[in-house]
């Protein structure tokens, strides 16, 4: 089998993208496996700090592994938005193929010495894992919203800039770029979210030349994901959407059947659900017209 690295350099290449679904519960990796496997693509499951807390971290890390390999399937772990060095050394000692270092409230110096200092504990202990620098602030949630997150790097001067991509990544050594380009986290709830700016996102892969990762692709508009993969975008993040889907088969279940108390009976439409959410996006990402 590929490594992650490879399979996503082929995504850039080939002007499609990895989807990275992220996932709370045990049900959701399954779907999202199903969904993958469907469509025969190769898939990332991500879990944030929050999210692999709930999950357990080394336990999570052991189910993917064991589906990769008991399946012979491209299913990858990426630690999603870590904050710490700690919480890298515990993801990356637990077998995470992939670490994403989120320093993008940190100053431009602060952000590339955090980067540094984890991909070099990273990279020592597994050559292999992927490490992700995260340039330019685009909220935190990945909820539902009723206006763009405070702060949001949502203007030319504050979004990230291909020659701060450039010197970020040259003085990190990242392996994947996650900058802000007129994305953000979360969903708002009526509507779609910001257009993407994709000429920048085509210059900060043009000064970068590593593959880009694009966050926050609940309610981003369809059009705007196959241009920003067709600029240089080989992964794409998708939470609240996956959240949404799965949250309203719930409750809508439980007003179905509500003496229903088996979790195993009534948790089956909430991933199902999740499940097609995958299997559209990924079709999206990998442009498969059906
Ligand atoms: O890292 C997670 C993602 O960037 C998810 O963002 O909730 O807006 O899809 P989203
Ligand atoms: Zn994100």
């Amino acid at each position: 089998m590929k490594s992650l690295k490879e399979y996503i350099f082929e995504a850039k290449e080939k002007k499609v993208a990895i989807g990275h679904f992220n996932i709370s519960t045990i049900d959701a990796l399954w779907a999202i496996y199903g969904a993958a496997k469907k469509l025969d693509l190769p898939v990332i499951i991500g879990v944030s700090e929050g999210e692999r807390e709930y999950v357990g971290v080394r336990a999570i890390a052991k189910v993917v592994r064991d589906i990769r390999e008991n399946n012979n399937y491209p299913i990858f772990l990426n630690a999603d938005h870590t904050y710490s060095y700690e919480k890298v050394q515990e993801a990356v000692d637990a077998g995470f193929d992939a670490v994403i270092i989120d320093g993008a409230q940190l100053s431009f110096d602060e952000n590339i010495s955090l980067t540094k200092k984890s991909l070099t504990y990273a990279k020592n202990k597994n050559p292999d894992v992927l490490i992700e620098g995260e340039l330019g602030y685009i909220g935190t949630s990945s909820k539902v919203l009723t206006e763009i997150p405070k702060g949001a790097a949502l203007d030319s001067a504050s979004m990230t800039s291909p020659e701060q991509a450039k010197k970020f990544v040259e003085s990190t050594g990242v392996d994947l770029l996650a900058p802000a380009v007129g994305n953000i986290h979360g969903m708002l709830a009526v509507g779609h979210d910001p257009r993407l700016d994709i000429p920048r996102i085509k210059a900060i892969s043009e000064a970068t030349g590593i593959p880009l990762v694009l966050h926050g692709g609940s309610g981003t508009v369809d059009e705007d994901f196959v241009s920003a993969i067709d600029a240089g975008v080989a992964v794409v993040h998708i939470n609240t959407e996956l959240r949404v889907a799965y949250t309203k088969a719930l409750q809508a279940e439980f007003e179905k059947n509500p003496g229903e108390v088996a979790p195993y009976k009534y948790f089956k439409p909430a991933a199902a659900a999740l499940g097609k959410v995958v299997e559209d996006r990924l079709k999206l990402f990998n442009k498969i017209v059906s």
